[in-house]
This record gives structure tokens, sequence and C-alpha cells, in this order.
């Protein structure tokens, strides 16, 4: 679904952009080009943001950690 449409941006570029590292609305201004024009797209392109960072977080929750190196035993 097109959340800007001026740029031509879907929900999924927004995504990609957010799992690539993009956390703020100036992240996603920057790269895609939201919101540089009528602005009318804000309001859903932060919904999609605040909600890819949820699931980006949560997903990051569930991958196995490295063991701790920290601790040796000689
Ligand atoms: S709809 Fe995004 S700048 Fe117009």
């Amino acid at each position: 679904m097109y959340v800007c449409v001026c740029k031509g941006i879907t929900e999924t570029k927004i995504r990609e952009a957010v799992y690539q590292g993009a956390d703020r609305m100036r992240d996603l201004k920057a790269r895609l080009g939201v919101t540089e024009q009528c602005g009318i797209c804000a309001c859903h392109t932060k919904q999609v943001l605040d909600q890819t960072l949820v699931q980006k977080s949560q997903i990051q929750n569930f991958l196995p950690q490295p063991p701790c190196m920290c601790e040796t035993t000689a």
C-alpha cells in the first residue's frame, strides 16, 4: 500500500529502510524522500516506522545471543 503518493513510497519500502537502520523520521526522509512534498504522508509514515521498530526489536530479542566470553575456565 502506498504511504507517500508524491514519491511513490510503499509501506514495504519504509519497512525495508527501517530494517536497514533508518529509525527516525528524518532518516526516512533522507533515504526515501517521504514528507518532502505535500507532507500528508507524515502521520502514516510515523505509524509504519513505530510498528516496524517494535517488530524489529521483538525479532532481535528472539535471535540467539552469542555465548559470554568474559568468564574463562582455565
Ligand atoms: S504524500 Fe508524501 S509528500 Fe505528499
